[in-house]
């Protein structure tokens, strides 16, 4: 049976990724290299939100293998299975049924002011299904299921959780208290990382120029060839300036991924092109990533292991949403099962 390690004055953390490939630069550099070192403060929950992806139209076979590489690569990213919880969403049926409860907790005037729900139903107008309308529903669910402290998000995730607390709050208020209130954790150093080739633009995988976005499962090759193309300006000195967006965008990335301060790089660069300082982003950003490339190939050629990983997991999550779905469904006034 697999044991839960949390300690008990830590604060819990809840966190769920879409099972959509991988991430960008942005995405690693901005949060999920801060996923290994919250481990050290923190009791930690992830999951791979497969029930969330089929909002949107899927191949299933597709699916099946975006959701185990997630799952690697959450793992290759820095979350250890052995302290964190570690599981697919879909592996617990307990969010489904919260989310069930919780929607009888939520109004149809709040959800319709979703703006992701609004974005979405207008990009994929021939499919606005039910889910895609209580996919915040579910997002709470998934949060308060463990009574989460904080939930790492970007902004644009930002409204549902703020849905989540209020959806808490009604049902506090309706049956006595019980959820935790969540709170977004803010990272204490996020670096916003740009297009490459549009760099006042975020860097995004959604990008039609494929060079304008770095993907951390890039090969070397690829990753030096789309900086050496990066978008700068016709200056030719190295140097953090306003309107410089794409030097400042590469020296930020530089700094980041090196450790050295905007004026030690305009000194290693001084008399230095840009040809120059591309390239050494470049290799820098690949040798960065290297680690994760290479721990992520060797999760996903061990299909016995991860399988271990994520039904330990899904085992464990149990064990702390059971108590919790139980106390829920007393306080709603459903009969005792048992
Ligand atoms: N909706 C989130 C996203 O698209 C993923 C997600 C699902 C999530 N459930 C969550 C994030 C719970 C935080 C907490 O990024």
């Amino acid at each position: 049976m697999a044991e839960i390690t949390f300690s008990k004055d830590k604060k819990l953390i809840f966190s769920a990724i879409q099972p959509t490939g991988t991430f960008t630069l942005g995405n690693y550099l901005g949060a999920v290299k801060n996923w290994g070192p919250l481990q050290e403060e923190f009791n930690c929950i992830y999951a791979v939100a497969d029930l969330h992806s089929i909002t949107v139209k899927q191949d299933p076979v597709k699916l099946r293998q975006n959701s185990l590489q997630a799952y690697a690569l959450m793992m290759a990213c820095g979350l250890a299975p052995e302290r964190s919880i570690l599981f697919f969403q879909s592996h617990n049926r307990h969010h489904a049924e919260l989310s069930w409860v919780l929607s009888c907790s939520t109004q149809f005037g709040e959800l319709s002011r979703m703006t992701q729900f609004k974005d979405k139903s207008q990009k994929h107008a021939d499919n606005i299904n039910a889910g895609l309308f209580t996919y915040p529903v579910l997002m709470a669910a998934d949060i308060l299921l463990y009574n989460a402290d904080f939930v790492p998000i970007g902004a644009d995730q930002k409204q549902h959780l703020e849905l989540a607390r209020n959806i808490a709050q009604r049902f506090n208020q309706r049956y006595g208290d019980f959820f935790t209130l969540p709170d977004p954790y803010i990272p204490k150093v996020g670096a916003k990382v740009m297009s490459l080739q549009e760099p006042t633009k975020k860097m995004s995988k959604s990008d039609e120029n494929p060079n304008a976005c770095i993907l951390i499962l890039d090969e070397k090759d690829a990753i030096i060839r789309k900086f050496k193309r990066a978008v700068t300006d016709s200056d030719t000195e190295v140097r953090y300036a306003e309107g410089k967006d794409g030097i400042n965008n590469l020296m930020t990335i530089y700094s980041i991924v090196t450790g050295r301060s905007f004026e030690e790089i305009e000194k290693d660069f001084s008399g230095k092109g840009y040809g120059d300082f591309k390239l050494a982003v470049g290799e820098a950003v690949a040798d960065h990533l290297e680690p994760v490339r290479t721990e992520f190939s060797r999760l996903i050629n061990d299909k016995a292991y991860l399988k271990k990983c994520y039904t330990e997991g899904a085992e464990k999550a149990m064990m702390i949403s059971q108590r919790n779905l139980s106390k829920v469904y007393r306080k709603v006034g459903f009969v005792d099962a048992r």
